[in-house]
């Protein structure tokens, strides 16, 4: 019997300007992870019909999350690189997810209760399935491994519920047709049509807080743009940024444990750490006892050593839109073989005549 083949993939939605937190938590890892993985990175344009229907400008943002990819560093012939819609097989087996899923699940999303508010009966049904499309999105290339930041945890233990149950509900048939496949789930031995893939939380910042409140994580809907540093600003407005950056009056501490209960000095020096490439330890080495009024020079430095070139490059990338769009056509056409692979086995397994 043989085991899932270890398969990455990650999605962005193309909503607004990408930011640190984004940078941080998702793009620097897809980086880092494609020399040791098969890896599938997504623009997920779908998603980003569930809280606003209508855009001026879906295609312009798709286009330049897949310029920041390749700004990043992602190569697009060692990884798949596409849009969602490209490939229609995510939104047919999230049709069949939502029939695996139950509503009370989809209720408990924490992301949906934030974007909902008060409101729910008048959320669109996108918005409280958008979890399923998530699932669909992995599992149709029945991918092991979704590097993401912290907020995105919850959505990934409900993809882990919608395979289990996928897999318990159909078990007989699965085993009839030979489609199974052997996993380890704990301690146990199981089978299943669809692995219970692991989210890689990782990295020194999974979580990038806004830096005007050290309580809140860096979003695109922050309506204060200097609590997040675009991919997009120029060296100027890095700088600035940090210069305002919200802190406490009291010098960096001698020791990590000192940075505990303060939410924005524990931020920064997190940024600093996750943009050098080192750890927190070693930034309270070089800079504990130290002033803000040092240390955010400094921090001000590397942003800006690190942070432009990536943004100079995604403009020069985004004003070939013709080349971003052979990009995407051909990872279409590799995902999509994928895709149809898997579907033609659910349609199996499921019982739908498709012949
Ligand atoms: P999205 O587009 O909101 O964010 C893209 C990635 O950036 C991470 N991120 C952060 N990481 C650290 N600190 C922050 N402040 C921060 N803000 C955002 C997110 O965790 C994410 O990894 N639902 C997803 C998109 C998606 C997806 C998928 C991801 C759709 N299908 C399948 C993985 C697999 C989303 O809205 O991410």
């Amino acid at each position: 019997m043989s085991e899932f083949r270890q398969l990455i993939f990650s999605g962005v939605q193309p909503t607004g300007n990408l930011h640190l937190g984004n940078y941080l938590g998702a793009l620097q890892r897809f980086v880092a992870l494609q020399d040791s993985y098969d890896c599938i990175y997504c623009v997920v344009d779908m998603h980003s019909l569930t809280a606003t229907l209508v855009h001026d400008d879906l295609m312009e943002q798709t286009r330049a999350i897949a310029a920041a990819y390749l700004a990043c560093g992602l190569d697009p012939k060692k990884n798949i690189i596409f849009n969602q819609s490209r490939v229609p097989q995510h939104a047919e087996l999230a049709w069949i997810f939502n029939c695996v899923a139950r509503i009370g699940w989809m209720n408990r999303m924490t992301q949906f209760k934030d974007k909902a508010g008060k409101d729910r009966e008048n959320a669109s049904l996108g918005l409280l399935a958008y979890p399923s499309l998530m699932a669909a999105d992995i599992l149709v290339y029945r991918a092991t491994h979704v590097p993401v930041g912290e907020d995105q945890k919850q959505h990934l233990e409900l993809t882990r519920d919608i395979a289990q149950k996928f897999n318990n509900d159909f078990s007989d048939r699965i085993a009839a047709l030979g489609l199974g496949v052997e996993m380890m789930v704990g301690e146990e031995k199981v089978n299943g049509f669809f692995p219970l893939t692991e989210p890689l939380i990782e990295g020194p910042a999974p979580r990038v807080m806004s830096l005007r409140d050290g309580s809140k994580k860096m979003s695109k809907s922050d309506p204060s743009d200097l609590s997040r540093i675009n991919l997009l600003d120029d060296a100027d407005t890095i700088a600035r940024k940090i210069k305002k950056a919200k802190t406490d009056p009291e010098p960096l501490p001698g020791d990590v444990e000192g940075l505990e209960g303060r939410p924005e000095a524990d931020n920064l020096v997190t940024i600093y750490a996750a943009l050098a490439g080192t750890t927190r330890e070693q930034v309270i080495a070089d800079f504990g006892g130290r002033q803000f009024s040092d240390f955010k020079p400094a921090l001000a430095d590397l942003a800006v050593e690190k942070l432009a070139p990536i943004g100079e490059e995604m403009r020069r990338i985004a004003g070939d839109p013709a080349y971003i769009d052979g990009v995407l056509r051909d990872g279409g056409e590799r995902a999509g073989a994928m895709a149809e692979q898997t579907m033609k086995q659910v349609h199996q397994i499921v019982g739908l005549l498709v012949n």
